[in-house]
């Protein structure tokens, strides 16, 4: 958004400063503008999806107006999107769900460990727990989540399951302690943090169970790749 922004406060600054500028066609901006944010974004982050997303977005701005939708429509899907992404702001964790496979998974890992406390951290809408919680009822389920909408989604589907609890709660609040099963499927970007938590907090028997992202440094005791269209990979980390 801020490339965006800062891409279209240049070129309205040429428009109100030069003459040339007024005299070029929309189609120009739109090209110029396109290439200029996608130039910066490919210098800056090297991601390809996101110079194609800069490339795109006049053209789908220019869409946006033509729809003529009326005002309110575009603040609300800003507090629609941040209500479900608000933790990507602070903790560059975005919303995505663990598969089918990656509960059976967690099934195999629960089973072998005979594990009674579980913890999802970071439980987005719930529906991993909700599917653990119907597979083994005697197990006590916890998920904590700090994204407004999901946080309730997961908490009305858990309203049936007795043997879950859904908090609003961030996981650096959290005290691992009691939970013997660990699970999380965040980001690269937390898990160097959440690895020393862990440490810090969890029982000596506890196992930290991540999907996809590794702790940085550290070596896991089991590695449980698992066939979903991601080829996610659980790693399973005992205390350092
Ligand atoms: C990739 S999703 C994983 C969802 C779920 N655990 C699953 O495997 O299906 C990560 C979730 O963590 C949440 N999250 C990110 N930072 C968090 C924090 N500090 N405390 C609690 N939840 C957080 C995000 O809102 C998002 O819903």
């Amino acid at each position: 958004m801020a490339l965006q922004v800062g891409v279209a406060v240049l070129w309205l600054g040429l428009l109100v400063q030069t003459s040339w500028a007024g005299q070029m066609p929309l189609l120009f901006w739109l090209v110029v503008h396109g290439l200029v944010a996608a130039g910066l974004s490919h210098w800056r982050t090297r991601e390809p999806w996101w110079t194609a997303f800069h490339l795109a977005m006049p053209w789908l701005a220019l869409l946006a107006l033509q729809w003529q939708l009326p005002l309110w429509v575009y603040p609300l899907l800003a507090l629609l999107l941040l209500a479900v992404f608000s933790p990507v702001l602070k903790d560059r964790v975005p919303f995505f769900l663990s598969s089918d496979q990656v509960a059976q998974g967690l099934l195999q890992i629960m089973d072998q460990r005979q594990t009674k406390l579980f913890v999802d951290l970071g439980c987005a809408t719930g529906g991993l727990l909700v599917s653990l919680a119907r597979s083994r009822p005697d197990t006590e389920f916890v998920g904590v989540e700090t994204a407004w909408l999901p946080y309730w989604v997961a908490r009305m589907r858990a309203m049936r399951l007795p043997n879950l609890t859904i908090r609003r709660q961030s996981i650096w609040d959290l005290d691992l302690k009691g939970f013997d099963l660990v699970y999380c499927f965040l980001s690269p970007d937390p898990m160097a943090r959440l690895g020393a938590q862990f440490d810090d907090q969890a029982d000596q028997g506890a196992r930290l169970v991540s999907n996809s992202f590794q702790i940085p440094g550290r070596k896991p005791g089991q590695t449980l790749p698992v066939q979903d269209w991601r080829e996610s990979v659980l790693w399973v980390y005992p205390k350092a």
